[in-house]
């Protein structure tokens, strides 16, 4: 199935054939401007000031005409798929972790012991679970309003909930096999927490390894027999399933942290090819909401590691040992560790004679575009067990979206 294919598929469950604009329309919306462009490269520059108020005038036109650029859909197209992936992750822990169904519903009573690890972390995280399950909800259901009420196609990840989820007290048991991320074995990479502490920039060739691994771990419960979901949950915890509790509680806040770094990095490699002022600001106005996310996420993942609960190591995966970051030495390398140096640590960035700037990175199209954000989700193991037609498709929004060019 080609993208055209796949994208009208899901747009069918959305809006009649007959409402939806095909192909063409769009790109001649987009061809026209292009054309326009390169004639506006041939007249010269003692033309620029009237083609100026022409390009700007074409440009409302555009904007106004209720479509968008091939470019600009398909930046929206991959948030979108962001999103959607995103909302169902988070929807997994807020059943099971969360303080309210979504869209502050009803309490939601959730597994309790996974709620008292989870709060051995910070005694929030069930709200704040719940708070950012509602954010992404809301981006994925606004982007592709967005696209719809532009006579764009949206994106329908429906076909690809397939996956097995918990079948923990509190999961939802007429989902269990429908999930579309993976949560019952992660490996979460940690570089993120050493980047944001280094004074280097990927973008720049900077590489970096996290302060210790996380490989083949839950983020979730994934059972009753290996967590009873009733047990007591002291800080640290005393008993064998406790302190498996306790590792996956911890697996849970640093992978949070790790999908909303994923988020923040994003977002500023899709706003910078949006031509639409309009699209500029919903993919600046999202991707601060990430950043925000993922800003929280890095503080309460540091409860792991110090204090009271540094030194866990899971019964059931005895490679995985959360240690004391703030116990490094020497005092040079605890500056990669300490846990509540959360700020970002100005570090290079566009070139490295200027002064260092303290900003999200990476944000190339390599490091953190919408290939790479798929390629980084897959080695997360977010994807175990979806199908090639699955991963075909999401790169190939990916794709689109890297290839889009601002159209100015
Ligand atoms: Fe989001
Ligand atoms: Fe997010």
């Amino acid at each position: 199935m080609n993208k055209e294919e796949s994208l009208n598929l899901s747009a069918e469950k959305h809006l009649p054939s007959q409402e939806l604009p095909g192909p063409e329309p769009r790109d001649q919306v987009t061809v026209g401007r292009r054309s326009f462009l390169r004639g506006l490269g041939i007249v010269g520059a003692t033309l620029l000031p009237a083609s100026a108020i022409f390009m700007r005038q074409a440009k409302a036109q555009e904007q106004n005409s209720g479509r968008l650029t091939k470019g600009d859909a398909d930046l929206l197209r991959f948030a979108a798929w962001a999103e959607i992936v995103e909302s169902d992750l988070w929807t997994q822990y807020n059943e099971l972790g969360g303080a309210t169904k979504p869209n502050d519903g009803a309490p939601n009573v959730g597994n309790p012991a996974y709620i008292l690890a989870l709060q051995n972390l910070d005694g929030d995280m069930p709200q704040y679970i719940s708070d950012n399950t509602d954010d992404e909800l809301s981006h994925a259901a606004f982007l592709n309003a967005y696209l719809l009420s532009k006579g764009a196609e949206p994106v329908n990840l429906d076909r690809f909930r397939t996956l097995l989820g918990s079948a923990a007290t509190g999961a939802d048991p007429n989902k269990f096999h429908k999930r579309l991320t993976n949560l019952r074995r992660l490996n979460v990479d940690l570089s993120w927490y050493t980047r944001y502490r280094s004074e280097d920039n990927p973008d720049l060739g900077a590489s970096f390894k996290g302060p210790f691994n996380i490989f083949n771990e839950p983020g979730i419960p994934l059972d009753d027999v290996d967590t009873p979901p009733n047990m007591a949950q002291p800080n640290p915890p005393k008993t064998t399933t406790a302190r498996r509790m306790q590792a996956i509680a911890n697996t849970a806040g640093f992978h949070f942290a790790f999908i909303e770094q994923g988020g923040s990095s994003l977002y500023p490699t899709l706003a910078v090819k949006a031509t639409s002022e309009e699209v500029l600001r919903i993919l600046l106005s999202i991707g601060g909401v990430e950043i925000d996310h993922f800003s929280l996420w890095h503080d309460k993942a540091g409860n792991a590691v110090s204090g009271s609960l540094a030194g866990l190591t899971d019964p059931k995966n005895p490679g995985l040992t959360f240690p004391d970051l703030n116990a490094v030495t020497p005092a040079a390398a605890l500056e990669l560790t300490q846990t509540n140096k959360i700020q970002p640590e100005p570090c290079d960035f566009i070139r490295t004679d200027l002064p260092p700037c303290s900003v999200i990175r990476p944000t190339s199209t390599r490091l953190g575009g919408a290939v790479a954000t798929v390629k980084s989700f897959t080695d997360d193991l977010l994807f175990l067990g979806q199908s090639n037609e699955f991963f075909e498709f999401s790169m190939q929004l990916a794709t689109a979206a890297d290839s889009a060019r601002r159209q100015l």
